[in-house]
């Protein structure tokens, strides 16, 4: 057992992710690095014929989108972060340029003017993660927070630059800090691919007043499309398999046609493991009880697990970062798969993981990683869009 969680994120969780209680969160509002006055992130659009689809898939994987008025915590953005509080930082990268990016005002950092587009031979995105920006009470539960948030904007960016990037795991970082880099292949991106994946408003749900799904049953259909579009794409960190993999169970509840149970996702769909009621075992395995998130009534409680011993006793200690990463990025493809099918997907971390564990029948040596709440809203969500009307979505 990774033995990371709890009592830091129970502490920081304490009202409950729903309730409308003001809570300080001592992090910057809303969030991210400050680079100065800067240059206008649509000034890529020079860049060649490659730059307006560098400008669309950065501001697709990177602005805010959204307030909600009734939650604590704001803004929204195309992935999850814990508390909104936006632990990952973007640096572009042009050639041997690199510039800090404002994802708030779009502006990357530094006067100086744009390298000459005949001198910009490669284009990437370098993330880097900030868990201090969580407040100290997480302990070293931040760490992981962060990690898990910077796989989630890799495949944000993975998924807005389709087909054109790929992202790649850097651990811990070493000297330069830069967990993960996505790059982009310097041709006219045609974002087909990716409106769908992120066109659709993601999000962790509605919730002023605890978090439960609709009780009604959800048709099969959409649990194949969840299944089916939160595969990861080429070009995510959550498509290479090997050591490190992942293994994914899935608690299912009333699903029309489907018996309620533990599921396992393996290459030809998912397989019924057990038959029962797993998201009962996975709520008593919760920090909170079902007046406050109601894990119990969820129609998938999505677990990702891995060998995490193994990995790091194969990859050294950049294996875990890797791990997590790897792990926030699928997860950032199932969000987005059930934002296109009307579902919410709420990312959490705490529970207790010899419960979870027990609950999914991991078996030795496994350890849960993530957790995922998906369920369909009860009501519509209110909140005000952030999106520029002038960029196409
Ligand atoms: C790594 C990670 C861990 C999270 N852990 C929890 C959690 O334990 N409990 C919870 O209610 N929400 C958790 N969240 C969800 C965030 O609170 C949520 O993403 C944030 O409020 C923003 O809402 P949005 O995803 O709808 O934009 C987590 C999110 C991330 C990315």
């Amino acid at each position: 057992m990774t033995n990371l969680v709890d009592t830091a994120l129970a502490a920081a969780y304490a009202h409950g992710p729903g309730k409308s209680v003001r809570v300080p969160n001592g992090t910057p509002s809303p969030g991210g690095a400050r680079p100065g006055r800067g240059i206008d992130l649509a000034e890529l659009a020079d860049l060649g014929p490659f730059g307006p689809a560098l400008v669309r898939a950065l501001s697709a994987a990177l602005a805010p989108q959204r307030w909600e008025p009734w939650n604590p915590y704001n803004d929204h953005r195309a992935y999850p972060s814990p508390r909104c509080a936006y632990l990952t930082d973007a640096t572009l990268r042009l050639g041997e340029d690199r510039r800090l990016l404002d994802p708030v005002r779009l502006v990357l950092a530094g006067e100086r003017p744009l390298p000459d587009p005949s001198s910009v031979d490669s284009v990437g995105v370098e993330l880097t993660v900030a868990p201090h920006r969580l407040p100290a009470g997480y302990g070293a539960l931040r760490d992981a927070l962060a990690f898990l948030e910077a796989g989630h904007l890799a495949a944000a960016l993975v998924e807005a630059g389709a087909p054109a990037a790929t992202a790649v795991l850097r651990g811990a970082g070493g000297a330069s800090g830069v967990v993960a880099q996505v790059a982009f292949r310097m041709d006219p991106a045609p974002a087909g691919r990716s409106r769908g994946r992120v066109g659709a408003v993601r999000s962790s749900a509605l919730a002023p007043r605890g978090l439960s799904a609709d009780p009604r049953p959800l048709p099969a259909e959409v649990l194949r499309r969840l299944i089916a579009d939160g595969r990861p794409p080429a070009g995510s960190p959550a498509a290479r398999s090997g050591p490190g993999g992942l293994r994914h169970r899935l608690a299912v509840r009333g699903v029309t046609g489907c018996a309620d149970g533990l599921y396992e996702l393996r290459e030809g769909g998912p397989v019924l493991r057990a038959a029962g009621p797993i998201t009962e075992y996975l709520q008593a395995a919760f920090g909170f009880g079902p007046a406050d998130v109601d894990v119990s009534g969820m129609n998938v409680v999505w677990v990702s697990t891995a060998e995490v011993a193994a990995v790091v006793r194969d990859r050294g200690p950049d294996g875990y970062p890797n791990v997590l990463m790897t792990a926030g990025a699928a997860a950032q493809h199932v969000c987005s798969a059930a934002a296109g099918a009307g579902l919410f997907c709420r990312p959490v971390r705490s529970y207790a993981e010899g419960a979870v564990e027990a609950a999914v029948r991991a078996e030795p040596g496994e350890d849960v990683v993530y957790m995922l709440l998906i369920g369909r809203p009860r009501v519509p969500d209110f909140c005000y869009d952030l999106t520029d009307p002038e960029q196409p979505r």
